[in-house]
C-alpha cells in the first residue's frame, strides 16, 4: 500500500482537528477531513461530486448544503454562461435532464443552456427531476453558489464546462470569483482549485491567475505529463483504469506552484473503488456518496 495511505489510517483524526478550517471547534461539531499539506502524508481528501449528488439535486444550493452537513470539506461544480452573460451552475449543455425547461418553454428545443437568459433559467424547476422534496429549488448562479459555499464553510473544485460553447468564460469565472472574495490568500491557500477537461482552458486560467490552483481532467500519457506540469497542479482522472505507476508518475512531477502534482479521482462511490485509489496514493475522491466514500476510508 502506497505511503500516504498507510500513514493516514492513524493520524486522521487528530489532522482533522488541527487542519480544520475552524480549528477544534468546528471539528468537534461536524467530522472534518485532512487538507491538502504539501507533502504530508495524509488519508484523501473527499469532494461531493455536483455537491452531495446522490442525496440531493446536483449542482444546487441543497447539495452544497448536504455536503456541509455530511462533514464534507469540498464540493465540486460545473460553470456555463447565459445568453445574456450569467455565469451559471450546471453540468450538461441543454437544460433537458435537470430542469423543467421542456414543460417551461415548450418552443424553444433544444434547450441549450446559452440560449436561455438568466432570468428565464431562472424561473426553472431543477428539484422536482431529482424528488418531489426538492421541488422549486432552482438553478444557481456561480456568485449565489459561491456565497452558499462560503456560509458553508465549504472549499471548491470549480469546473469549467464545455469552456469551448462559451469564449472568455475563464476571465469571467476569475472576475465572479475575485469579486465575490474567492482570490484572496485564504481562498487560494487551499480553499480554491479551478479544473477543466479542456488543456487550452486550464492553461488560460494559470495565465489569467497564476496563482490560482489548477487541474487537469484526463488521464494523459505519462510521457506528456511534463508538459501538463507547466499549468496544472493536479492531473484528474477517472478511477477506471487507474493504476499506482501512474499516481506515481504524476506525483513525481512538480507543478507551478512548486509541488508535487496531486491526483484526485472520480466518480467514485463504491467502498472498495475507494480504499483502492487510496492504496495508489491519491489527494482527493470525488464523489457522489462522499459520506460512503469517507466512511470506506475511516475503515481501511
Ligand atoms: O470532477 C470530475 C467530474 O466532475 C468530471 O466529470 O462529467 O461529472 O463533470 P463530469
Ligand atoms: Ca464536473
Amino acid at each position: 500500500m502506497h505511503v500516504r495511505a498507510v500513514a493516514a489510517a492513524v493520524p486522521a483524526l487528530l489532522a482533522a482537528t488541527l487542519l480544520s478550517p475552524a480549528g477544534p471547534a468546528r471539528a468537534a461539531a461536524a467530522p472534518q477531513r485532512p487538507e491538502l499539506v504539501a507533502g504530508a502524508p495524509q488519508r484523501p481528501v473527499v469532494v461531493a461530486h455536483r455537491g452531495a449528488s446522490a442525496y440531493a439535486p446536483e449542482n444546487t444550493l441543497p447539495a452544497v448544503d448536504k455536503a456541509a452537513a455530511l462533514g464534507i470539506g469540498w464540493v465540486e461544480n460545473d460553470v456555463q454562461r447565459t445568453k445574456d452573460g450569467e455565469l451559471v451552475v450546471l453540468h450538461d449543455d441543454t437544460l433537458v435532464r435537470t430542469t423543467d425547461a421542456e414543460q417551461v418553454f415548450p418552443d424553444r428545443a433544444p434547450w441549450r443552456v446559452r440560449d436561455f437568459t438568466a432570468a428565464e433559467i431562472a424561473r426553472l424547476d431543477a428539484g422536482s427531476w431529482f424528488s418531489p422534496a426538492f421541488a422549486g429549488t432552482r438553478v444557481p448562479t456561480l456568485r449565489q453558489y459561491l456565497r452558499r459555499a462560503e456560509r458553508d464553510r465549504t472549499r471548491l473544485l470549480l469546473e469549467v464546462k464545455h469552456p469551448e460553447l462559451y469564449p472568455g468564460i475563464e476571465r469571467q469565472i476569475l472576475d465572479v470569483l475575485g469579486s465575490e472574495g474567492w482570490l484572496d490568500r485564504r481562498h487560494l491557500s487551499g480553499r480554491l482549485i479551478v479544473q477543466s477537461f479542456s488543456a487550452d482552458s486550464v492553461r488560460t486560467v494559470h495565465a489569467l491567475r497564476p496563482a490560482v490552483e489548477t487541474a487537469f481532467l484526463g488521464s494523459p500519457a505519462t510521457a506528456d505529463l511534463p508538459r501538463y506540469a507547466a499549468f496544472a497542479d493536479a492531473v484528474n482522472p477517472q478511477a477506471g483504469g487507474l493504476s499506482a505507476a501512474y499516481v506515481s508518475a504524476v506525483h513525481a512531477l512538480t507543478g507551478p506552484h512548486g509541488r508535487p502534482l496531486r491526483v484526485f479521482t472520480w466518480t467514485v462511490d463504491s467502498p472498495s473503488v475507494a480504499r483502492t485509489a487510496a492504496g495508489y496514493g491519491v489527494d482527493g475522491i470525488i464523489s457522489d456518496k462522499p459520506d460512503v466514500v469517507s466512511e470506506a476510508l475511516d475503515a481501511a
